[in-house]
């Protein structure tokens, strides 16, 4: 029961979810691109200006954290994870451990993190983790993604998933189709009905409880660097088929990943999916990582002075999701 509850609040109406989970070598990546330092008091400030800004609880129900975040505290001296539950913002944690190359097929990926799941989930629910998240991705290309690739990761997420219920843990489950290449849209909805088809074939084999976790998926678009790029209409309809194609009706909720596609777009793509389907059987919201940070982590530069610029620009990316959520970012404002 309290797990379906769960489920329900991190995608409440008007609300979404926002991806802090980037590893250290990923996060020190990002911040490299913009001259900060890559430093653990580094990576806590600005874990710090994202989680604590004031009023990111109006647009944004849970937040999902690495390892090392779970650990430290606010500035105050309280643990994120106090401060996060104090201001209503459920704390989550990733708990897959990264890609691996295929055995056979060395341009697609497996995601590791199975061994000792079960334990490293009952010490995460102790340190207060209320929800989870797997990432498996699928590159689109000539031969892929493979018959084997599909197998191996759609197993390991709904393996991740029961034992993330069995701990108590809403699972977020994550089947990316990389946006990287030349690709058309067609090809990426095939590869979208392949891996979502046999994702919950799966995820029914291990009798996960589909009302108590959440799709995180990609968006069907062309390829980044395809010569076309559709329409934003077209790719929510296609995202929508999809969907009502391979989802049963009775998953809790749906929550984009933005995939490194422009912070605009993210936001104009989730509010057209929400405008085309306003009686979807589930709710449509997001869960991004780069389309809610990019901006913030451009304006602080790694300095406390630029703390409240880049935490306005924060929210203003999380109000706009929210609207997008309920198909209202470009409604004209009412005077
Ligand atoms: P992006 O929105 O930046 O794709 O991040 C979401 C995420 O959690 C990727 O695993």
């Amino acid at each position: 029961m309290k797990l379906r509850a769960t489920a329900r609040a991190l995608v409440a109406e008007g609300k979404g979810i926002l991806a802090v989970d980037e590893s250290t070598s990923t996060c020190n990546k990002r911040f490299a691109a913009h001259g900060i330092e890559g430093s653990e008091p580094m990576r806590r400030a600005f874990r710090d200006l994202l989680l604590c800004a004031p009023g990111l609880n109006e647009y944004i129900s849970g937040a999902i954290l690495y390892d090392e975040t779970l650990r430290q505290s606010v500035e105050d001296g309280r643990p994120f994870v106090e401060a996060m539950n104090e201001c209503g913002i459920f704390p989550g944690i990733k708990v897959d451990t990264g890609l691996v190359p295929l055995a056979g097929a060395p341009e697609e990926q497996v995601t590791q993190g199975l061994d000792g799941l079960r334990e490293r989930i009952r010490d995460y629910f102790k340190i207060g983790a209320r929800f989870t998240k797997w990432r498996a991705v699928f590159v689109i290309g000539v031969t892929s993604p493979s018959a084997a690739a599909i197998r191996a990761n759609v197993h390991a997420l709904a393996r991740y998933a029961a034992l993330a219920q069995e701990g108590g843990l809403v699972p977020i489950v994550e089947p990316e189709v990389l946006m990287d290449g030349s690709h058309v849209i067609e090809a990426s909805r095939r590869a979208h009905e392949r891996v979502l088809q046999a994702l919950f074939e799966e995820l029914a084999v291990f009798g996960v409880a589909r009302d108590a976790m959440i799709l995180k998926c990609s968006m069907v678009l062309a390829g980044s660097g395809a010569a076309e790029q559709p329409p934003v209409d077209r790719v929510a309809a296609e995202t929508l088929a999809v969907l009502g194609r391979c989802v049963p009706p009775d998953v809790a909720g749906i929550a984009f990943l933005s995939g490194g596609q422009s912070d605009e777009l993210a936001t104009r793509h989730l509010d057209a999916i929400n405008r085309r389907a306003p009686d979807a059987p589930w709710p449509l919201t997001f869960s991004y990582g780069r389309a809610l940070q990019q901006a913030a982590l451009g304006i602080w530069g790694g300095k406390s002075s630029n703390v409240p610029a880049a935490r306005r620009a924060l929210l203003e990316r999380a109000s706009e999701n929210a609207a997008a959520s309920r198909g209202r970012y470009l409604e004209p404002a009412v005077v």
